[in-house]
């Protein structure tokens, strides 16, 4: 049976990803692609890689009475702040939801307020939502009408830091997470900061103080252990297109050994089928380099046992499992497919 599945925000960068996947994935049609800007052009006319593939397949206006006739679920590949005029229309719809964006995925409405600077138009769903990070919500995400994808700061940040926050290895007052992240996470309009000129080469910190990303760490970190948790988190803004490395400072509980933290990441990560412990070999860290164009996150980790101190390392591609794969790995959670389907795609190399 193929699944209906329609895009909102096409044109942009999540969205052109989420039509790659989508373009091969054996159980999943895309009846729409919404863009603003150029309704009536073929898709393959912005997203050149995806010339000859998706066949006369053209960008729509947004018609959410149609697609709610057309499709089953819908991708929300749409800036902070739209999301939440859109998605109580598509539930109604009867559609399921899976968004990209920012706006369902803290629980509480005040949160919005105090990092993102709105108040929430429909608080009501943020109850409902389901944070859509597959490796702490995979039962959830199942029977869920709308998922909540993190952020992909967020999600290189939790991944690297979850098993040892959940088995208590670290000193909990004390996290500092450091994340690099290449252009293409600032989307496809440039920006004075995103600019090829002014953003190539650079190793530049932003948003050092108040990264948005930081509620969403905190929320599922703190949920992991059953205490608020605060976490220091600074983005850097690096030159590659793709990529993100998040490097988690920690301190050890008590007496944890290496060997206690490779037995924490094996039980929780063993059986992930997105996630590859890296241990060894010529780069015997995670890097984003050896990731890039697949759904994997790599983790890995340094212990300074006379020092009491660990780096835990976190490497993503921020288009995939920092967005629109880890989206098609919760849609496919969504509609009881296998959640590799469509996301076979292996990295490459050299990149
Ligand atoms: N880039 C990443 O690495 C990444 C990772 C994780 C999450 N995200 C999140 O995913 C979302 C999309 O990111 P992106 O990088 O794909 O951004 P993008 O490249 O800027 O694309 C966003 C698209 O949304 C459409 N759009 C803008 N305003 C709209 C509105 N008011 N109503 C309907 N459509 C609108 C635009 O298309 P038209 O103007 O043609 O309509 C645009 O192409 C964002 O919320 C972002 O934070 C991004």
């Amino acid at each position: 049976m193929s699944h209906r599945v329609a895009i909102i925000g096409a044109s942009g960068y999540t969205g052109g990803e989420v039509l790659r996947l989508l373009a091969s994935h054996p159980s999943v049609e895309v009846v729409a692609a919404t863009s603003r800007e150029y309704a009536g052009k073929p898709v393959s006319s912005i997203h050149l890689h995806l010339r000859s593939i998706l066949g006369s397949l053209k960008f729509t206006e947004l018609n959410i009475e149609k697609m709610a006739s057309e499709a089953d679920v819908v991708f929300l590949s749409v800036p902070s702040g739209v999301s939440q005029t859109l998605t109580a229309r598509l539930l109604e719809g009867g559609l399921r939801v899976v968004d990209l964006s920012s706006d369902f995925r803290l629980k509480s409405p005040s949160l919005y307020e105090e990092w993102y600077g709105f108040s929430h138009s429909n608080p009501g769903l943020l109850s409902e939502s389901v944070y859509g990070l597959p490796e702490l919500h995979r039962d959830e995400i199942r029977g869920a009408r709308l998922v909540a994808c993190p952020g992909c700061n967020a999600t290189a940040a939790i991944l690297s830091l979850a098993p040892a926050v959940r088995e208590g290895l670290i000193d909990l007052e004390h996290i500092a997470v450091d994340v690099k992240v290449g252009s293409s996470e600032a989307g496809r309009q440039p920006s004075h900061g995103t600019h090829h000129p002014e953003r190539a080469n650079v190793i530049r910190p932003y948003e050092a103080e108040g990264h948005r990303h930081v509620a969403e760490v905190e929320q599922e970190l703190s949920a992991l252990c059953g205490r608020r948790l605060r976490v220091a988190m600074v983005p850097h803004a690096v030159g590659n297109v793709r990529g993100a490395l998040a490097t988690a400072h920690v301190w050890l509980a008590d007496d944890f050994d290496e060997a206690a933290i490779w037995r924490a990441y094996a039980k929780h990560y063993g059986k992930e089928p997105f996630i590859r412990i890296i241990r060894s070999g010529p780069v015997k860290y995670p890097d984003p380099k050896y990731v890039i164009g697949s759904n994997y996150c790599d983790v890995g980790f340094a212990v300074e046992q006379a020092r009491g101190r660990a780096a835990l390392f976190a490497a993503i591609d921020n288009l995939m499992k920092g967005a629109a794969g880890q989206g098609v790995q919760c849609m496919n959670i969504m509609l009881g497919l296998d959640e590799r389907e469509g996301l076979r795609y292996l990295p490459i190399s050299p990149v």
